[in-house]
Order: C-alpha cells, then structure tokens, then sequence
C-alpha cells in the first residue's frame, strides 16, 4: 500500500509516520459504539502499549473504555500508569499459584465479573491457556514485535537482527493455542538501519505498535459489535 503523505490522518488525529513506514491495512476508523466497548488489557511489563491505548481513548480516536488492567508482576511499571489515569488494576501474580491453569482461571474470572468484551494483551508475558482462548473466542488480541509468521516467540526484534533481514516490524493478531499464530488483523512494517542497535529498532517498532494497537482495538471491537447485533 502506498503512503504518500508522512502524516496519516485518522479520526483528526495525526501520526508522526516516518517516511518509510508502512501500515496494513489502513482501512479502519473508530465506530462509534454505544454502549463504549469494556476492555480488559493484560499487561506484565513498561505499559507504553497500555499508556497509548488511555491515550487513543482520551483523544477520541478509540470509542472504548478500560473495565480493568490485570498485571502478573507487582513490580511491573504499568501499575504506575493505571494510578496515573486512575484505571482500575489488580494484580494476579503468578507466582502465588499453583499452577498455569490456576492463574488463568483467576484472571478469566475478572474478566467476567467486569463483563469485559474484549481482551488485550499488551506486552503480556505469558502464555495464555485454552479456557482464556475459548471463552474469548475472536475476542482475544495480542501485540508482537515481528511481521508474523516471521520470528514468532521470545526477543522477535534480536532475531530480526540476527537473521539480517532489512524490514521488521509489528503485528496485532488474535490469539490461538499456538504462540503468536492466530489470524492478523494489522501489521506495520519497520526498516532496520544498518547503524540501529536492537534498542534503537526497538524504538521505532514501539512507536509503530502505539499506532497500531488502538487501531486494531477498534477494527475489532466493529467486529463484535456487528456480530452480536447479527445474533439479536
Ligand atoms: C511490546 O513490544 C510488545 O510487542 C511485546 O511486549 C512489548 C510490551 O511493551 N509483546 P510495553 O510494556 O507495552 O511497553
């Protein structure tokens, strides 16, 4: 897809697109959903991915609302950003539990007491199981620093650069039992430069996922949205 102008435009808000920059598919705009839709957002790490999808929010470029941050880690700086935008948040720290299937089913209970329709991982740093993935059934979306199905799993931006490819990226794709391998709903592709150091890549790859994921937080929520509308 061709991007002529540096700045894409969407809903009045302008990205600071770097010129090589490309996003696919860019066919989506934020429906206006009434009642908003209730996300819940899985976070174990910094929380950018978190802070921007507040930010989309509050802009009006993402008709949503944040029923709840759940984190796994307590010491995670997500924490920081859900009391700076006073988002409710809890902690489900795995290592209270005995098992995977005992934390999962901790977490998808607050899921369903908030009635949260759609779920985000944003940075989640586990490996969600079965009784998440078929509750949420296309209504479970997680963020990844690759252009999938390349460099699927841990560190995808250090295997970018040891393979030597030349355009990396990011993907918003739902989730399925198989690590990063369910449908993709939006990519950005992101250049490597031959001077970049993994954080310099990862930077530009960040900035990439901060557009990205209220994109797909929207294109999807439309989705739900039509689909329970086509069951009535
Ligand atoms: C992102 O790079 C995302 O692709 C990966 O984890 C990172 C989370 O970053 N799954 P942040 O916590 O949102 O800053």
């Amino acid at each position: 897809m061709k991007q002529e102008n540096k700045n894409y435009m969407e809903n009045n808000i302008s990205y600071d697109l770097n010129e090589h920059s490309l996003i696919s598919p860019l066919d989506s705009e934020s429906p206006l959903l009434e009642p908003k839709i209730r996300l819940g957002v899985l976070a174990s790490g910094n929380g950018s991915n978190f802070e921007y999808i507040i930010k989309s929010i509050q802009n009006n470029q993402l008709n949503a609302k944040i029923s709840i941050l759940i984190v796994n880690n307590p010491d995670c700086l997500a924490i920081k950003k859900a009391i700076k935008y006073k988002i409710p948040y809890v902690i489900i720290n795995h290592r209270d539990c005995k098992s995977r299937l005992e934390h999962d089913m901790l977490v998808l209970k607050k899921l369903e007491a908030l009635s949260v329709e759609l779920v985000v991982m944003a940075g989640w740093m586990r490996i969600v199981g079965e009784e998440i993935i078929n509750r949420f059934k296309n209504r479970l979306i997680n963020i990844h620093p690759s252009l999938l199905p390349s460099f699927k799993g841990i560190d995808a931006i250090q295997q970018a650069i040891d393979k030597r490819v030349t355009i990396t990226g990011c993907t918003v794709h739902y989730v399925q039992k198989e690590v990063d391998s369910g449908s993709i709903i939006i990519q950005a592709a992101v250049p490597i430069k031959e001077k970049d150091s993994k954080e310099t890549l990862k930077k530009r790859i960040q900035h990439m996922e901060h557009i990205i994921l209220p994109l797909a937080i929207s294109k999807v929520a439309k989705k739900i949205r039509t689909s329970f509308k086509d069951k009535k």
